[in-house]
């Protein structure tokens, strides 16, 4: 196992009707602003459940922000706050707010060009606003990790900042504010939980017994409870589990002492920037293909995972990996999301588009080892098609 260092200091408050904590755990002098997305916050009535738990504080709201936020939507907000003289920041969304939030709660105090933060992913925040979070979608793990993705809409570029100055204060987690998610929402949160999990899982083996298995729990886990969500809208303990499996898949427990990939991720963000394909979306074409192209560097924990989440037991070790990736892929399309680059009209020349926004971004030797180089994320996609 290698040595780790583990602090996770975000305040979970889980389960039904739990919004009315925020007025013990918001400052009762804060002056506050809610960030949200589109309109699904108002319409199934969080944000007046939020600005009633807020009292009398002075409270003020920033709507708008994008799935996929966008710096320049995030620096109207960062601009409203300097104005308003505000002190305290309350996500109310998805990852897509909450990764938002991060970034203002981090722009804020930034000497500089704040888009510097992402450029340097993070190295250069020395500070960041106090925030905390309403979280309505389970997918991303943004409700209890200092990781945030953001976006340049001028110029196509999605990238990943993290630092511990950005973990929420605490999150608030209500299983019932999930319930008015569309299902393709829900299916999405599924893959990309269970996609986190993977990056984290599917390496090479460093005797990390107990984070292994916590991994394959959540595998499934999500294998279990995925199709239940879809076939149970509104089952409450399916939703409270999936909210909690996505929200353990990345915060950091099982990542602790293992070597960890994030190439399907870094892929698949160009795929967003360039296609604006759904996030999960992206990563449910990627990983079949990715543990497809580097099965002889994942073997032993291709066959780990073969045996141990799927229950394959027979065939030689080709044949089990090869039904394991199939396994993988068979469980994304059931819950209604493609695995194919063709599924979202992505053709083999588009292949070279993504490669050169992968070399302007530094992604040039992704994965456990940094052995990913543009060339075999090139076949990745090309394994996609
Ligand atoms: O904008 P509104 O109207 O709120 O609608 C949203 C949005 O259209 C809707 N929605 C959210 N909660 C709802 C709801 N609709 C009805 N009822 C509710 N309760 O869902 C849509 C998608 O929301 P979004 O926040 O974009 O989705 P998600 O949570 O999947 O976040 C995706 C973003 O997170 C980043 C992704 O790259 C992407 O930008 N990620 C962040 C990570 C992190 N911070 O650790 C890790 C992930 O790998 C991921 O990269
Ligand atoms: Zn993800």
């Amino acid at each position: 196992m290698n040595n780790f260092d583990l602090h996770n200091p975000t305040r979970i408050v889980f389960g039904a009707n739990t919004i009315s904590r925020l007025d013990e755990l918001v400052p009762a002098t804060a002056r506050v602003l809610i960030l949200y997305g589109g309109e699904s916050a108002r319409r199934n009535g969080t944000l007046a459940e939020v600005r009633a738990a807020l009292g009398q504080r002075d409270v003020r709201e920033f709507g708008g922000i994008e799935p996929n936020p966008s710096y320049e939507t995030l620096m109207r907000a960062v601009e409203q706050i300097r104005l308003e003289g505000l002190d305290f920041l309350l996500a109310v969304g998805g990852g897509s707010v909450i990764d938002g939030t991060k970034f203002v709660a981090a722009a804020v105090g930034y000497q500089g060009d704040p888009w510097e933060i992402m450029e340097t992913h993070g190295a250069t925040v020395r500070r960041a606003m106090a925030f905390g979070a309403v979280l309505t979608l389970p997918a991303t793990g943004s409700e209890m990790n200092s990781g945030s993705v953001v976006s340049k809409k001028s110029t196509k570029a999605k990238l990943v900042f993290s630092s511990p100055h950005v973990f929420p204060r605490f999150s608030v987690l209500d299983p019932t504010k999930t319930f008015s998610l569309p299902l393709t929402q829900v299916a999405n949160g599924v893959v990309d939980a269970f996609t986190h999990v993977m990056e984290q899982y599917m390496t090479y083996p460093a005797d990390a017994r107990v984070q292994d298995r916590f991994a394959e729990g959540l595998l499934q886990t999500l294998v279990e409870i995925g199709p239940q969500v879809l076939a149970e809208p509104s089952n409450y303990d399916a939703r409270a589990n999936l909210m909690w499996a996505a929200t353990m898949a990345l915060n950091g427990l099982i990542a602790a002492g293992v070597p960890e990939d994030w190439s399907t991720h870094m892929i698949g963000h160009e795929l967003t920037a360039l296609h604006g394909v759904d996030h999960a979306r992206t990563l449910a074409i990627v990983l079949p293909a990715n543990m497809q192209v580097r099965r002889e560097a994942k073997r032993a924990k291709l066959l780990q995972y073969a045996e141990r989440v799927w229950r394959i037991t027979e065939g030689s070790e080709d044949q089990r990996i090869d039904e394991a990736i199939a396994r993988t892929r068979a469980f994304f399309e059931s819950l209604g999301v493609p695995t194919r680059l063709r599924d979202h009209d992505i053709g083999a020349h588009h292949i070279e588009t993504v490669i050169s926004q992968l070399e302007a971004h530094g992604m040039t030797a992704l994965g456990e080892r940094q052995d990913v180089t543009l060339e075999t994320s090139r076949r990745i996609l090309e394994a996609g098609l």
